[in-house]
């Protein structure tokens, strides 16, 4: 590594180490007032106290003041539906018809799948989120133009092609055999290409037949470290519609366990109308149940009961859902997730929001040896955040006096003004945004 690569960036570093017990659980975070991480070769060389001497030979990058945490990451959203996002629907179901299988039938269109990406990419950098997980459309071109705009920004990025064979228009539509082809072909050129994760993408119970989930399942065990992500329990009539397509089956979540495709792997957005048993399998499975506040709240799906899910000993994860979600931001997605239990009586404390949208998440799609913490070794993303960044902001800050009523701050009142920077794999990349 050439040594004019290396960046010391000075701030306050605060990194979990595991999730919150409690608001005062400081054993679960590293916190370091006048903290330095070293990146170079898109790695974390070194983390800890800034030391001007050990510094003075390398470019300094000054976010004293700032906190500097791993970068954010999204475990659930869907890169073609950013002219999707504040379409006026009754419920879900319509919502999808009217609206979302629409506005994919576009995707076909190379030029806009690659104008949408690259407009996607900026938003999550802007937003401060450097790993998500998306879901792109049925076309192969939405993925390449998906993995390509990432690959350009250097950005860890799991993504699919959706799987869909009924219940969707006709240009939205595969076939068990070239879903699989598809499939196969695209996770042959994209999984592992730099930072690039494929992740089987059957959209839900509803749009594949059961030929199609046999193909999907083949590919799962063709290809068992690779991700899955799919659609559960997000809303009633979603559940009893999915219900009479499989009826010999227990409930929903049981097709996903009668293809084989539930495991540590897989990522269920929503699980927000579990029944018991389901709640058992998830958690035995080891899935991951994907809560979208913004999403839920804003289609009107239900309120995600967190501390059920919790009881079981379920893994859960927390994602916008962008453009069932109506915000890039994962302060605002914890912040309405905050009210959601408000609402259900349960507590959701800051640090356990800011472990979520780091470690947790990380921990969720298993990609916590590479991202999720500030560590020697780790993958260089990082956000740098302000909880002074507006005239009321900084004005309440005034009076906060604690690390974890700061963060309660950012995530009640921030959003995209409070990232001060965002780095990619080392480099500083919301700053190179064009304005
Ligand atoms: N269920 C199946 N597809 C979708 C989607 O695109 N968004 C949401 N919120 N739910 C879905
Ligand atoms: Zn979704």
């Amino acid at each position: 590594m050439d040594a004019s690569e290396v960046k010391v960036l000075r701030g306050r570093v605060l990194s979990f180490v595991d999730e919150p017990a409690s608001i005062d659980d400081a054993k679960s975070y590293r916190y370091i007032e006048d903290g330095a991480v070293v990146v170079g070769g898109g790695k974390i060389i070194m983390v800890g106290e800034f030391n001007p001497k050990a510094a003075a030979h390398h470019e300094i990058i000054d976010h004293r003041g700032k906190l500097i945490l791993p970068g954010l990451i999204d475990p659930h959203i869907h890169f073609p539906q950013m002219q999707v996002i504040g379409s006026y629907a009754a419920n879900l179901l319509e919502w999808l018809n009217t609206y979302t299988f629409v506005e994919e039938q576009r995707f076909a269109d190379k030029a806009h799948a690659t104008r949408i990406a690259a407009r996607f990419f900026d938003e999550l950098i802007r937003h401060g989120t450097t790993t998500a997980a998306a879901y792109c459309t049925i076309h192969p071109t939405s993925v390449d133009a998906f993995f390509g705009e990432a690959a350009k920004r250097d950005m860890l990025m799991v993504g699919g092609k959706v799987m869909m064979d009924r219940n969707a228009p006709e240009a939205l539509r595969d076939t068990p055999q070239s879903g699989y082809d598809e499939s196969k072909a695209l996770l042959e050129k994209w999984h592992g290409r730099g930072r690039a994760r494929y992740a089987i993408t059957p959209r839900f119970a509803i749009t594949s037949t059961h030929e199609q989930m046999e193909m999907a399942e083949a590919l799962a065990r063709e290809y068992p470290d690779v991700h899955i992500q799919t659609h559960v329990d997000e809303n009633l009539a979603e559940v009893a519609f999915a219900k009479e397509l499989f009826p010999n089956l227990p409930d929903y979540l049981g097709i996903y366990e009668r293809y084989h495709l539930l495991g540590p792997k897989t990522l269920l957005g929503h699980c927000i109308h579990l029944t018991h048993r389901e709640c058992e399998v998830l958690t035995q499975t080891r899935s991951v149940a994907v809560w979208c506040p913004t999403s839920n709240l804003f289609i009107g799906s239900g309120l995600f009961d967190h501390d059920r899910l919790h009881a079981h000993g379920a893994r859960i994860a927390v994602a916008t859902d962008v453009g069932g979600g109506s915000s890039y931001s994962m302060l605002r997605t914890l912040d309405e997730g905050y009210k959601v239990l408000q609402l259900r009586g349960q507590r959701l404390n800051p640090l356990r929001s800011f472990y979520m949208m780091t470690l947790g998440n990380a921990r969720a799609m298993s990609l916590d040896d590479r991202i999720g913490t500030i560590e020697t070794g780790r993958d260089a993303d990082l956000v740098v955040l302000d909880a002074s960044a507006t005239p009321q902001m900084a004005l309440r800050m005034e009076a906060v006096d604690t690390l974890a009523n700061e963060l309660f701050l950012l995530q009640t009142c921030g959003d995209d003004r409070a990232v001060v920077e965002t780095y990619v794999a080392g480099r500083p990349m919301k700053s190179a945004l064009a304005a």
